[in-house]
């Protein structure tokens, strides 16, 4: 791939989060504090969003075909499922989701993520998981996790031969996902 597409998306998400970083620290989930702390007794409970579009982080109209160049409903449930499978296998974020899967089977996690693509990028899927900022709340998630898991995704868009654009497309939509997800700074 040419150098200058291969920075591209990186490039994209990191300024997403320099633009939001002013903004994120009063918009992220509050640390626990101590269980002494007067704070934590005053912290809001976090509430889920149960399902639907705001759930899955729907912001405005999907992106005209992005839906398609993605393979539908079976490619966009082809590439969670590989995405997940090399998350796992990635040191730097491996040993977080090899911990969930403790509690949850890895395809039931799949299958959350291809329906909240499915719903994100225009798809006639219903997607029944939590928000953002709910599902990832307990994780304590850095910055290089998350960009760790982007270029994951990459990595499993490039195997199936998404196009560089739709591939920033689809990034875009997820970029500012990291204000609820990233929770260590
Ligand atoms: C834009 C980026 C991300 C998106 C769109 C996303 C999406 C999701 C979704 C849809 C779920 C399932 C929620 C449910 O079914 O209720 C989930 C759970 C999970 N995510 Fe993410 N995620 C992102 C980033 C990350 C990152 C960076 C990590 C770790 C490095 C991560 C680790 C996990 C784990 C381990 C779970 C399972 C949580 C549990 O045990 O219940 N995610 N994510």
């Amino acid at each position: 791939m040419p150098t200058f597409f291969a920075f591209l998306p990186a490039t994209l998400v990191s300024a997403a989060l320099l633009a939001a970083s002013a903004t994120a620290a009063a918009q992220a989930a509050p640390e626990p504090a101590p269980a002494a702390s007067a704070a934590a007794a005053d912290a809001p409970a976090l509430v889920p969003i149960p399902g639907g579009p705001e759930a899955a982080g729907v912001r405005g109209p999907a992106p005209e075909g992005l839906y398609q160049a993605l393979g539908e409903k079976a490619g966009i449930a082809a590439l969670m499922g590989d995405m997940v499978d090399r998350a796992l296998k990635d040191p730097r974020i491996g040993p977080m989701f090899e911990n969930s899967f403790k509690q949850m089977r890895p395809q039931a996690l799949k299958d959350s993520l291809a329906a909240q693509i499915c719903v994100l990028t225009g798809g006639p899927c219903e997607y029944e998981g939590t928000d953002m900022k709910y599902a990832h709340a307990q994780l304590k998630i850095d910055k290089a996790q998350f960009n760790a898991l982007v270029e994951v995704l990459q990595d499993a868009m490039d195997a199936r031969g998404i196009p560089f654009t739709q591939q920033n497309r689809l990034l875009a939509l997820l970029a500012p996902m990291h204000r609820d997800i990233i929770t260590v700074r």
